[in-house]
């Protein structure tokens, strides 16, 4: 297991311009899409992070041909040569359920591991099922597999419960290659599905309402060709955010979309930011002396992203006052507090809400990460933690942030990747 140190001999002050990568939930779902064309689909901004990895590793099971340089993805699964997502690759990244649908519309038939417990809570895939079923997919649950099988999907209206952004994702998917028209009410809202919506457009898809509660989709026969541009990561850039706002910092975000940052950017200007638009896809962020506390209620999108509740937990440690999170996405998405404590936060955890009472001074120690952003908060912990902080288990991290200690050390962090041997003596990775 590796781990990622970080050496704060004083406090730092983030200085420096950052790139921010294509976003992770934006790519998984628009490489599953190719699943619905024997064509070729190119993606390019494509991040160069795990769950790529997995996702290709996935496709190549299912019959997938790829080439991944650059940041550009030219993939095609001329046919599909298995209909099944193993418990293996489904338990490292549950978005490996994104496949569900796309390879019932195209195969007419999916077996895909359940996906299970999770470091974040109970995150079952029920509406996913059901909104199969509407669809006319027949669906069972053996052996702890999901088994759809469907001649041709034929097109329904469907209102999800809750909102869901996979579920959503999947559904659209499905719909696509259905016969006939689908309505999907109380749709998910995150750019990242209305990103997948565009590039399904470009293959051919008919999609009415994109970015809207309710999508409209004309099934067609087969779907085509296409090119298209993944949106940059919005968690990526808030956690850069926070990491300037954190340390009175001064960063360019280059190559973001601001308008994606709205919640994120509207609690950093109440924390004290200062933030300004530099142009269409800039930002420059200049933190404070003194942080503002605040609370916070996690939402579905627009309001704010349960994947930034984390970093924003180290933010109002060093706040100075009291502020609470309310965690309504997730259950048991707290576990970072733990460790937050362990470099002398004071948090105290009730129920779905976090309070947390600043300001306290933080001290390295050695933590573990337990989940991707629970592991971005730990970093961001490690550059107001004096002297050294050690996050042990980093696959987390590197499943959904390209090259974070690259880009925190051109800002000036004094930052390096070690090679746990399992017996706590970290020896530095060559
Ligand atoms: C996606 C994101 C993840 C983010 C989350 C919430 C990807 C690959 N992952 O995850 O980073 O944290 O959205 O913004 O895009 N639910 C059900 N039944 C279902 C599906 C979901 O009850 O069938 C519940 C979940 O338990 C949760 C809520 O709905 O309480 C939202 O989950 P969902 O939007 O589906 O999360 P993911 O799509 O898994």
């Amino acid at each position: 297991m590796e781990a990622l140190r970080i050496y704060t001999e004083k406090p730092y002050h983030l200085q420096g311009e950052v790139t921010i990568s294509g976003a992770k939930n934006a790519v998984l779902p628009a490489i599953a899409a190719s699943l619905l064309t024997a064509e070729k689909v190119q993606l390019t901004n494509v991040p160069m992070v795990k769950d790529v990895q997995t996702m290709l590793t996935l496709m190549k099971k299912l019959g997938a041909e790829y080439d991944l340089n650059d940041k550009t993805l030219n993939i095609q699964v001329k046919v599909v040569r298995s209909p099944e997502a193993p418990y293996k690759l489904v338990r490292a990244m549950r978005a490996s359920i994104l496949v569900l649908g796309p390879l019932l519309a195209r195969k007419g038939k999916a077996i895909v591991a359940l996906p299970g417990g999770c470091a974040i809570g109970s995150r079952p895939v029920d509406l996913h099922i059901s909104g199969l079923q509407k669809l006319g997919a027949e669906i069972s649950i053996e052996h702890g597999y999901i088994i759809a099988e469907a001649r041709r999907l034929k097109g329904a209206e469907i209102e999800f419960e809750k909102k869901t952004v996979t579920g959503t994702e999947n559904l659209v998917m499905a719909a696509c290659l259905a016969r006939g028209e689908t309505v999907l009410k109380n749709c998910a809202l995150e750019p990242e599905v209305s990103d997948l919506c565009q590039l399904l457009v470009k293959m051919g898809a008919v999609i009415d309402g994109i970015g809207e509660e309710t999508i409209r989709i004309k099934g067609v026969k087969e779907l085509g060709p296409a090119e298209h541009q993944i949106i940059p990561d919005r968690i990526e850039a808030g956690t850069f955010l926070v990491a300037s706002a954190l340390t009175a910092g001064n960063l360019i975000l280059r190559g973001v979309e601001p308008a994606h940052l709205e919640a994120i950017i509207n609690k950093l200007l109440i924390s004290g930011a200062k933030i300004e638009k530099l142009d269409r896809n800039s930002l420059r962020i200049i933190g404070g002396e003194e942080i503002k506390p605040q609370d916070i209620v996690t939402a579905p999108y627009p309001g704010f992203p349960t994947d930034m509740q984390a970093q924003f937990m180290v933010l109002m440690t060093q706040a100075n006052g009291t502020s609470i999170i309310t965690e309504t996405i997730f259950d048991r998405r707290f576990a970072h507090a733990n460790e937050l404590i362990r470099l002398g936060a004071n948090i105290e955890i009730q129920g779905d809400k976090a309070i947390i009472k600043g300001k306290t001074p933080l001290s390295g120690a050695e933590v573990m990460a337990t989940d991707l952003r629970a592991s971005a908060c730990l970093v961001l912990a490690g550059l107001v933690a004096s002297g050294q902080t050690t996050i042990n288990d980093i696959e987390h991290l590197d499943r959904g942030y390209e090259k974070i200690e690259e880009k925190l050390r051109a800002l000036g962090v004094k930052i390096e990747r070690l090679e746990n041997n399992n017996n706590n003596n970290l020896g530095v990775k060559k």
